[in-house]
């Protein structure tokens, strides 16, 4: 069950969300066909997404707003509160893009591995990182390896979400433009998803929206 936490960190008042507002970008249907079906994941749905965000990825550190992270911070602080056991340890940040978000991510756990599946976004990763390429259809980890599963404008592949996390594991869930983001769920969408029985806490803070799951 997801509960629903106050708003903190409203949107300002009079100014828009930067970009476009995409509720019927192509991403969006590639994202619910994925979170429902363990075989919405075709090849050439892959092949889409990877022409797509390699063509992205020059100039995706532009994308780089302190207004974007706003909604990160915040699951972090607030949703990780909530948590049976704060976690720390080994965080995978799946569908990194170019790690823009590494740094929140860093001030909690102490390992963020950056995972994509557009070599050209992990070529732009900050030195230092750590970076994978691989497709989180099929991560290349074993069962129970990591403490957070962060997704961050990202598919959520409920099967390897819940294979790949610690049975105290969490799903950091955030989309930077709430409901206006191409790869978007609602948190109940999210909850729903993943296989078995999760709890939750979701929030809104700036123009994003968040939520962290755990097994209930
Ligand atoms: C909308 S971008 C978000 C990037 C980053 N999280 C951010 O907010 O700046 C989505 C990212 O997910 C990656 N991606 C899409 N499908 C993927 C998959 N199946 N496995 C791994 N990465 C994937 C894309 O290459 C892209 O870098």
């Amino acid at each position: 069950m997801i509960t629903e936490l106050e708003i903190e960190i409203p949107a300002p008042v009079g100014v828009s969300s930067w970009g476009q507002a995409f509720t019927n970008h192509p991403m969006r249907a590639i994202t619910r066909a994925v979170a429902s079906d363990p075989d919405g994941w075709t090849p050439e749905r892959r092949d889409e997404v990877v022409k797509l965000f390699d063509s992205l990825a020059p100039n995706w550190n532009e994308r780089d707003l302190p207004e974007r992270k706003i909604a990160v911070s915040d699951a972090i602080a607030r949703g990780l509160a909530h948590t049976p056991s704060l976690p720390g340890g080994v965080a995978l940040e799946l569908g990194s893009g170019t790690g823009l978000n590494r740094d929140v991510l860093e001030d909690q756990f102490e390992t963020v591995v950056s995972l994509d599946i557009s070599t050209r976004m992990l070529a732009r990763l900050p030195s230092g990182a750590i970076g994978v390429r691989g497709d989180g259809s099929c991560l290349p980890l074993c069962a129970g390896s990591i403490n957070a599963l962060v997704l961050i404008n990202m598919f959520l592949f409920p099967p390897e979400a819940d294979r790949v996390l610690s049975p105290e594991g969490v799903v950091i869930w955030v989309n930077s433009r709430g409901s206006e983001t191409p790869i978007y769920l609602a948190a109940d969408e999210v909850d729903a998803a993943l296989p078995g029985n999760w709890d939750g806490v979701s929030s809104t803070a700036g123009f994003g929206t968040w939520s962290v799951h755990w097994r209930a």
